[in-house]
C-alpha cells in the first residue's frame, strides 16, 4: 500500500542516523500527514524498540499526529507572547465558529485545528499557521478570513 511505501521509504532514509526515531517520524509524518498507528510496530522493530517506546515518543511531541489531518491545518499559537496578546480570544472563536476544539477536525474535512507552542513569531503576535505558512498580528476578522479560504 501507499502507505506502507511511505513508512518504508523514511525508515531506508533515515535508518542510519543517529537517533534515527525523530526523523524517521519526521519523515512519515510529512509524507502522510500523520503517523499511522500500523507504522509504530514497523519503526520499533527496525531500530529494536519496543513499541511502547515508539508510541510514547509519537504522543510525547504535539507535533505528530495519530490520525489524517483534515486538508488543512491551523495551528494556533498558545504560547505566552500570544495569549499576552489576545490568543484566547481567537481560541474562543475558532471553537463556537468551527465547532471543533484542538486536535479536531470539522465535519466536512476542511481543517485541523491544532495548538502550537511558539511559531518564532512573537513579535507579530498573536500567531497562527495554516499549513505552511505563519500569520501574524491575527485578529478575529483576519483569522476568519485564513478559515474561509479553506472552504469551511
Ligand atoms: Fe506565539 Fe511565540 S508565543 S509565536
Amino acid at each position: 500500500s501507499a502507505t506502507r511505501e511511505a513508512v518504508r521509504a523514511a525508515i531506508e532514509a533515515c535508518r542510519e542516523l543517529p537517533g534515527a526515531l525523530l526523523p524517521i517520524l519526521h519523515g512519515v509524518q510529512d509524507a502522510l500527514g500523520y503517523v499511522p498507528p500500523a507504522a509504530v510496530p514497523v519503526i520499533a522493530e527496525t531500530l529494536n524498540l519496543s513499541r511502547a517506546e515508539v508510541h510514547g515518543v509519537v504522543s510525547f511531541y504535539h507535533h505528530f499526529r495519530s490520525v489524517a489531518p483534515g486538508r488543512h491545518v491551523l495551528r494556533l499559537c498558545r504560547a505566552e507572547a500570544c495569549q499576552a496578546m489576545g490568543a484566547r480570544e481567537l481560541e474562543a472563536h475558532l471553537r463556537a465558529r468551527l465547532g471543533i476544539g484542538f486536535n479536531e477536525t470539522t465535519a466536512n474535512g476542511a481543517l485541523t485545528l491544532e495548538p502550537v507552542y511558539c511559531l518564532g513569531n512573537c513579535a507579530c503576535a498573536p500567531s497562527a499557521m495554516l499549513d505552511d505558512r505563519v500569520h501574524g498580528r491575527l485578529s478575529v476578522e483576519r483569522i476568519d478570513r485564513l478559515v474561509d479560504a479553506c472552504g469551511d
